[in-house]
This record gives C-alpha cells, structure tokens and sequence, in this order.
C-alpha cells in the first residue's frame, strides 16, 4: 500500500511525541548508538534507530501513559522492567529490547488481552490493520492458556448512534488512547474510563451513546483507537483500502492535508495526515468524514441547456453546452455592448480555476467585470491589511499560536469554522495562555473544559472599531505603546496622527462604555493584558470583516498589533481566519474586478503590459464591476451575461430578493457546480463541476500555504473546470491551451513575483509552502514583516468609528447577527447531503431567555423574523450565549432565507455585506414565511424541470 505521492501520510509510529531540547543525549540500544533530545522516551529512541519496540497503549501523537506493559525493556544497571513509553534515556544509557524474559513477559500480556477479545479476525472490519493482531504476531502468541470461557466482554453491546463511526466495547483494550485523543489533540473531553478494574470501559459523557454525547466527531479516537472499537463505518462497509493518495481537505481555510484511502476508484476512508503542514494529523468532522456529497445521487454529471429559466433542462454534449454559452455571450456584447457579462469565481475551487477564470474574463471577455465570493467575506482583510502592512493576507503559520501567551480572538468561532486550528489554540490555552474573545455571543472559547476566557468583551453587533479604539486609548494613554518597535518600524507622522486621534477622550472606554455595551474596566483590563503579554496574537473573522466598517476595523487591528510591537515574529501577528477553503487563493490570483493576479491594480500600466504580453491581448486598465454592482446593472438592463464558477450567490449573498431580482433580468447565466444550486434555478446553461477529489490543483489556506490538491478519481462529468473554462474560452474566440493544471501554477509562477518560486515539484519536495515564496525565500515565509513590512514602513490609519446606518427602533428592536457551525460549511450544498444533516437539519434563531419571555417564545416554537428587507421563519432556541437585544442564526440551508433578511448595507470599501448586524423584530407565528412559501414552489418546479429534463445516452 505504497503511498502514491511520495508525501507519507502513512509512515513510521515512533511511540511517544517528539521531543525539542539543545541539550542532547547518547543513547545505546541493541547494540545501536544514538543521539537524541533529553526527554526523548527510550521506545522513541529505540524507534529512531530502528527498534520498533512492541507497543500497543503508545502512539506519537499523544503522551505516553504506560498501560498495557507491552514495551518493557531491560536497561542495564535497573533493576526490573520500565516501559520504555514512559521511560526517558539518559546519558549512556543502554536499553535491550529483546531478551528470553521480555518475549515470555510480553506473550503474558497479549494472553491476557487475547482471552477477553472476539477471535473474529477474519471478518473483523479492521483485518490487515489492527495494532493487536499485529502485536500478536510480533510477540510471537501460540496459544491462550487461561482460555476464552472466563469473565469477558465480548457480550457488551455496540453503539452505532455515530453516523460515522461505531464503538464495539467487546473489543476495547481499554488502551485509554482514544480518551488522551479527545483530551489532547481534541480538547474536547468527552471520553471517560468509566468504573474500574476489569468493569472498566470506554464512556462518551455518562451514560450517553456517542451521538448524544459532546463528541464532536473529529474522529482523533478513531484514529488512535489500535483495534476495532472505534472504527469507520465506511470501512466496515468498504473494506480495507488498497492505496493511498494524500490531498487537501476542501472545506474550510485551515486547510488541512488528508489521506485519502482508497480501493479502486471508490474512497472508503480519508484520514488526516500525520506529515500534514497545517494539521499535523488532526481533523474535523467535516473534512474527515464528511465526503459522501461527491458521489450524491443529486450530481449532475451531463451538461444542460435551456432557453428560458422557466424551461425543462436539455442534456446536451459539452461541445454544445459550450458553443450555447458562447453564442449567447457574443450576442449579449454585440448588442449591449463589451461589459454586459462577467464571472464570478468560487474560493471553494482551486488556485489554478480561479486563475482561469479571471483570465477568461480579461482575456476572452475583454473586461474585467470578474469577482469573487471573498467579497462577500474577507474582501476588507484584503484592503486593510494591504493599506497597513503591505500585504493583503496574515502574518503567521497556525503553529505560530503554540508561542502566544496572549491569545484575542475577534469576532471568530474557531471551534466551529476552523475546527483544527481551534483545537490547537485550545491546546495552547490549556498551557497556560491568556484568552481575550471579543464577541456578542458566549462561543465555547468563552468557556469549555480547562479553558476560561480571561476576559469576554461582549459587545453590540457592530461596535468592533469603537472596542478596538477604546483598547488602543488604553494602550496610549497609559505608557503601553512599544516605542522602540514603532519608531523603528512605522511611519511617524501616520503613528503620531493615530496617536492623537485614539488618546483623545471621545476614545476612552469609559465614553465608548454605553455604545459598545462593554464595562470600561473590563476594556481597560483587556488592553493591559494584551500589550504586556510577552508575546500577543490576534486572530478575527467574519464577525470583524462583515461590517459597514469593516476594513475599518481590519485597520484598527493592524494598528493595535503595530502599536504593541506585536507583528514580526513567532507568537505574535494579526490572522484571518478565513471562512472557505481557497478564499486566501481566490484573492491571490486576480479574482478581483481591480486587481490582477498578485494585487497588482489594473490601471498599472507595466503590470497590465506584463500580462498583456504573456496572454497575447490588449487589457482593460478601467476596474470592472464588484458583485454588487453586476446586481445594480442587471436591474438597469446593462449586464446581461454571467459566468458563475463554483458559487453560490443567490443563497449566499445579501437581500435575496434583490439578487433574484437581478437574476431575472440575465438572459445567459451559465453555472458550473456539482449540484443544481439556487443561483443554477436561475440559469440557462450548467456545466457539471468537478468536485475536489476529481481534480489536480492548489489550494491556499488562511496562512498563504499552498497545498496540493491530487486527483483520486476522473471528473464524473468528464473534464475538470479548469477544462471547462478553457472550451469556453476557446469557443469566445481566445484560445487559451493547457495540458494540466500544472502548467496553469507555472504561468502563475511566472507572472506573479510573490509565486515565482511556487511550482508542482516544489510542492511534492516541501509538502506545502507558503508564499511568498521566491527567489528571496525558496522555501516560502512562515512569518511576514520579519525584518521590515511589505510596504516598508507600517502605517497607522485613524480608524473613526461611525455607528452603521441599521439602527434599532421600536420596529425592529432585536439586532440579528450570523455566524456558521461545525458540521455544516457555508451555503451548505455539499453538507446537507452528508450525514452532518443529523447534527443540524436546520438553521434556527438563538434568542435571550429575556426577548423569548416578552415575547412569549419558548424553545422549538416557529418564529417570525422581520427586517427591512424582508422576513422569514425559524425555529427558536433560547439560549444564554446570546445577550439581550442580540440574535443569532446559522444560514446553511436556502429555506430558511438568512439572507432574505440581511440588508444592502456594506463596508464602505470593498462593498462586503453587513451580515453581522440586521435590526429585526420577532414574532411567534404558525407558518413559514410567504417569501418561504414561494421559495418552496419555485424550488419545487425548478426540481420537476431538472426531473423532466431531456436526456441524452452517454457521450
Ligand atoms: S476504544 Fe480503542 S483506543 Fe479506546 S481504550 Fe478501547 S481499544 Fe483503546
Ligand atoms: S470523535 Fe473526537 S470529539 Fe468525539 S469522542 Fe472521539 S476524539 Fe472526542
Ligand atoms: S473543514 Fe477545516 S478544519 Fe475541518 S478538516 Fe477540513 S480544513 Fe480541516
Ligand atoms: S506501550 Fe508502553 S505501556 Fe503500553
């Protein structure tokens, strides 16, 4: 089962953790001398020179725990057997790991365990690869001579209330790995021994199946279990699989790297990888296990076309789908002119089809009328740490939060959107960090197992620049400011301008106290804490960009962090957590009406020269049109034509009614997806989307690292997208050629300074590698604005805070804000066709028990929510996380219409939403909405033509 990429994944268990320590020790074992860290466990030595000592309790990737003495080891001049798991060398030690005594102690051991285990092995789902099967064979067992007729456990019953996974207790070897897993690499603590001696057994919460308990279904059990407890219902179903290809998750920006395990063409398992840059082994229940959508029933794996949107779908060949859309896009130009179509492009597809994407709308189309879905959430990230720092991406690795000692978090839920890096984070809390949150709701940072914020400032939807000022007042005013770091990296009259503007009264916390919500104290406090911790990080998201200040507020974090000579340096920095996948890469390639790939501005005559030159046209140096925009002008009957990549926009963007509105008035909008989203109800032609396990390419992750996406099956439509955009490019008359997506990251490479070092063999020799990566760093940059920043001086901005236009009234006396969950991702087209349903089949309204008792709303009652854009219904929840005046949804399902709700507010720079703050009132009704009602028949008609389409037999 050799690896197929050359990347591991799957290699070498050394036993305990390793082990960073200047001080080095020499070490014999059988015979082999060696020198390793001090704290290294002698299995772990013995394992680096070679000895695979038998173990069953041990793994790397958790501390050792010393249970089931099968790794005993004689170590000269000791008396008796350590465990070599919990035994760490010293200097000259000399360690024999195979002696007459240690095989008879060990065949002891593995008889114990033996006669209290099923002997299925055969039909045992984890035949060919079980630890204890293994370490039978290893220690050599011939027989069993207590039996199998004593007491036992293979009678225990199976929980299998898992959708992913069962517990088989008949099977535990009661190892205690899955619980450190949960502990340790989770945090999540929801595993227990429970009772004691031979009674004891693995337990999720008391008494509790797995699906009820607080298991999150990461699957870091699974993966540490060494026998058949825990184990994979795919794998029970499938099989063990007959080889390996190691990719990248597809969900959210931790990007995080997995193998994916397969038999034949069909993935039976994908298991985070160990070697893995930013995950290093860990998963969520997303990326682990949540694969199933790609081989949905609901694919549409044949192209379509249609003449109106209120025709039955027409299979055709990809040629005519093609030469349909083209047709139709020339006509449209030649009669309302070059900029009536554009494209948007998708930060869930890879670096290589964004690029592509926008190179057909500059190149074939002619304008640059192309945008990206980051407008909608990390577009302010861009622009304000751009204007800052010089670069519009973050500062750090993920493993750069193990060196914080002061950890804010602003308005971002880590452990639901970027589960793994909120696991890490977790991991450094539990050492002993500090947490600031800064949030409207009590997010499970604020309190879980051994993790306590120090500080929650919990502030009203839409005050973040008015908390960020009043700590940076604090932070000035009280002698906190870093001097040195700033007279000797900033520039001086924008620090100096800054300066007056926070110092001054109006930014106290004490006068911002009754707009923000936040005691003063507690601001105070919080400020003194951060700029004195040795070493202070910042990690925001949506809840800071999804703002009508949000790049305001990006601004103000960048000057609270150069303020504090926080930036520079491991431990420290200012980080995005951004929301999809590739949204880092999505922004990086030119996804932008105003930018070409790199962030260079199109009405730079040498860059646009540079790529007019290298693509053989003559640009457009005059930006094209924001996503807002194409809206605006299909209303005015200016923009006609759309080509719309892996997107969603008619769920995901804000006042639906709006975006249907507009949607209406295209007379070719051609969708490429893998399912018939809401936006392709709305199209006249489809272009069956290649899901990521069907495609090469890169993604780049939310900390610049690019990651290679390797394709384990063919595209079930036939081509990939990058295929796709080529023919249409083709067929507009710009022939643009590539034989892998390869060639694609090499043009890139060439055209883009900050990639010129990035290629398809860089990333097989590295893993992963984050850019900058050039001639000025051939392995990448981990931490940016080292030595100096990006645009040489960091600037200051005066970051004012203006209160938004969506203000409360007696109308609307609620503020709704929106944020996602753990088991479903974005508009939720590849979750809701996953078992995840089963943790959350509907998006539903989170309200303070104080609004719920005015208004007479108890937990699961049907409730209207009512904005000035439009209403809709939910059910309700009330709950404590939310503070008075304050509501909360989810919007990963289109019935539930979030977005019907949210306004046309946005951020006064890059026009991203105000998702974060809607005045709203709620109502108990008995109903779904009207907009609901016709939501359901427009759904419902739109199903029956895709149902009802004509069909063609196999091209
Ligand atoms: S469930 Fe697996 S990992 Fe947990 S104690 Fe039992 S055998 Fe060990
Ligand atoms: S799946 Fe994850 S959260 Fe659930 S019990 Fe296992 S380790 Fe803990
Ligand atoms: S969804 Fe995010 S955290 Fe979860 S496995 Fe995928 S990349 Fe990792
Ligand atoms: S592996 Fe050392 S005691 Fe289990």
């Amino acid at each position: 089962m050799a690896c197929q990429c050359g990347n591991g994944g799957c290699g070498t268990d050394y036993g305990t953790p390793a082990r960073v320590s200047e001080q080095m020790v020499e070490v014999e074992v059988d015979g082999i001398t060696l020198t390793v860290p001090v704290g290294t466990s002698v299995m772990r030595a013995a394992a680096e020179a070679g000895v695979q000592i038998p173990k069953l309790c041990a793994t790397d990737s958790l501390e050792p725990f010393g249970s089931c003495r099968l790794c005993l080891v004689e170590i000269e001049g000791r008396r008796g057997y350590p465990a070599s798991c919990t035994t760490l060398v010293d200097n000259g030690m000399k360690v024999h790991t195979q002696t007459p005594k240690l095989a008879d102690i060990r065949r002891g051991v593995m008889e114990l365990y033996i006669s209290d285990h099923p002997l299925d092995c055969l039909t045992c789902s984890a035949n060919g690869n079980c630890e204890l099967q293994d370490m039978a064979g290893v220690v050599g067992l011939r027989e069993v001579r207590y039996g199998y007729e004593g007491e036992n456990h293979l009678k225990s019953a199976k929980d299998t209330s898992n959708p992913y996974f069962t517990y088989d207790p008949s099977k535990c070897i009661v190892c205690n790995r899955c619980v450190r897993a949960c502990e340790e690499t989770q945090g999540t603590f929801a595993l227990t021994i429970d009772s004691r001696g031979f009674a004891s057994r693995v337990s999720p919460g008391q008494n509790e199946d797995f699906f009820d308990s607080e298991c999150v279904s990461c699957g870091a059990c699974v993966q540490a279990c060494p026998t058949a407890t825990l184990m994979e219902k795919s794998i029970i179903v499938h099989g063990q699989p007959d080889h390996r290809v190691v990719t990248t998750c597809a969900y959210c920006g931790v990007g995080c790297s997995f193998v994916a395990e397969m038999k034949g063409n069909q993935v039976v398992n994908m298991v985070p990888n160990k070697d893995g840059h930013a995950n290093h082994g860990h998963s969520c229940v997303k990326g682990r296990f949540a694969w199933g959508y790609a081989s949905h029933p609901d694919r549409i794996t044949k192209p379509m076309i249609r003449e109106n949107i209120t025709d039955a779908w027409k299979e055709v060949s990809w040629d005519e789908a093609i030469q349909f859309a083209a047709n139709r896009f020339k006509g449209i130009q030649a009669k309302y002119g070059k900029g009536s179509i554009g494209g948007i492009v998708s930060s869930r597809c890879t670096n290589e089809e964004d690029y592509l994407v926008q190179k057909l709308v500059r190149a074939a189309f002619g304008n640059n009328n192309v945008d990206t879905c980051a407008r909608v959430c990390h577009s302010p990230t861009g622009y304000g740490l751009k204007q800052t720092l010089g670069e519009s991406a973050g500062t750090q690795t993920f493993d750069s939060v193990m060196q914080a000692d002061v950890i804010v978090v602003i308005g971002a839920n880590p452990t639901d959107g970027h589960p793994v890096f909120g696991s890490q984070m977790k991991r450094r809390l539990r050492e002993g960090a500090k947490l600031i949150v800064v949030d409207p709701r009590a997010i499970d940072l604020v309190k879980s197992p051994h993790i306590k914020a120090d500080y929650h400032l919990k502030l009203r939807p839409g005050t973040n620049v008015a908390v960020a000022n009043a700590l940076s007042h604090v932070i000035v005013t009280e002698g906190l400011v870093d001097e040195a770091f700033v007279a000797e990296r900033c520039e001086p009259q924008a620090f100096a301008d800054w300066k007056n503007f926070v110092a001054d009264a109006s930014n106290s916390p004490e006068a911002l106290e009754a707009a923000t919500g936040v005691p003063a104290a507690d601001i105070r406090a919080a400020a003194r804490l951060y700029a004195s911790a040795g070493n202070g990080a910042i990690y925001y998201g949506l809840g800071v960009t999804e703002h009508s200040q949000g790049s305001t507020m990006v601004m103000a974090i960048a000057n609270l962090a150069m303020a504090t000579g926080n930036i520079g340096r491991l431990g420290v920095g200012v980080n995005p957590l951004r929301g999809q996948n590739n949204v880092q890469g999505s922004c990086d390639m030119g996804s932008f009406p105003h930018e070409l790939p790199g962030y260079r501005h199109v009405s730079d005559d040498v860059v646009r020269g540079e790529f007019e030159q290298a693509w053989g046209v003559t640009l457009e140096k005059e930006p094209g049109l924001r996503i807002p925009n194409m809206f605006e002008a299909a209303l005015d009957g200016s923009y006609k034509g759309l080509y719309c990549q892996g997107e969603d926009i008619v769920q995901s963007d804000p006042n639906t009614q709006h975006v249907i509105a507009a949607m209406e008035q295209m007379e070719c909008v051609v969708v490429q997806d893998l399912f018939l989203n809401e936006t392709a109800k709305y199209a006249h032609v489809f272009l069956p989307g290649a899901s990521f396990l069907e495609k090469d390419g890169t993604f780049t992750n939310a900390e610049r690292r690019i990651s290679r996406v390797r394709k384990v099956k063919e595209p079930l439509g036939g081509y990939g997208d990058w295929e796709a955009t080529m023919m249409l490019a083709k067929a507009m008359g710009y022939d643009m050629h590539y034989d892998h997506p390869s060639q694609i990251m090499d043009e890139i490479a060439r055209l883009v300074p900050t990639f010129h070092g990035v290629s398809y063999d860089k990333l097989e020799q590295l893993g992963s590698v984050q850019w900058p990566c050039n001639e000025h760093a051939p392995d990448g940059t981990p931490i940016m604005h080292i030595e100096e920043f990006v645009r040489g001086k960091g600037k200051f901005f005066v970051t004012r805070y203006v209160p938004t236009d969506e203000k409360v009234n007696q109308r609307f006396p609620l503020i709704l804000t929106t944020g996602r969950i753990l088991s479903h991702y974005n508009v939720g087209a590849q979750t809701r066709r996953t078992n995840n349903s089963a943790w959350h089949p509907e998006d539903i309204l989170e309200i303070h028990p104080h609004d719920a008792e005015e208004r007479g709303i108890s937990d699961g009652d049907w409730v209207g929510i009512q904005s000035r854009a439009g209403d809709t219904v939910l059910h309700a929840k009330v709950s404590t996380r939310m503070q008075p005046g304050v509501v909360y949804t989810t919007f990963h399902h289109p019935f539930s219409g979030a977005n019907v709700i949210t306004t046309d507010n946005s951020d006064w720079a890059t026009n991203c939403p105000e998702y974060k703050v809607t005045a709203v009132q709620v109502v108990k009704v008995t109903q779904p909405s009207d907009w609901q009602q016709r939501y359901r028949q427009f759904s419902a008609q739109q199903d029956d033509l895709l149902k009802h389409r004509e069909t063609v037999k196999a091209q």
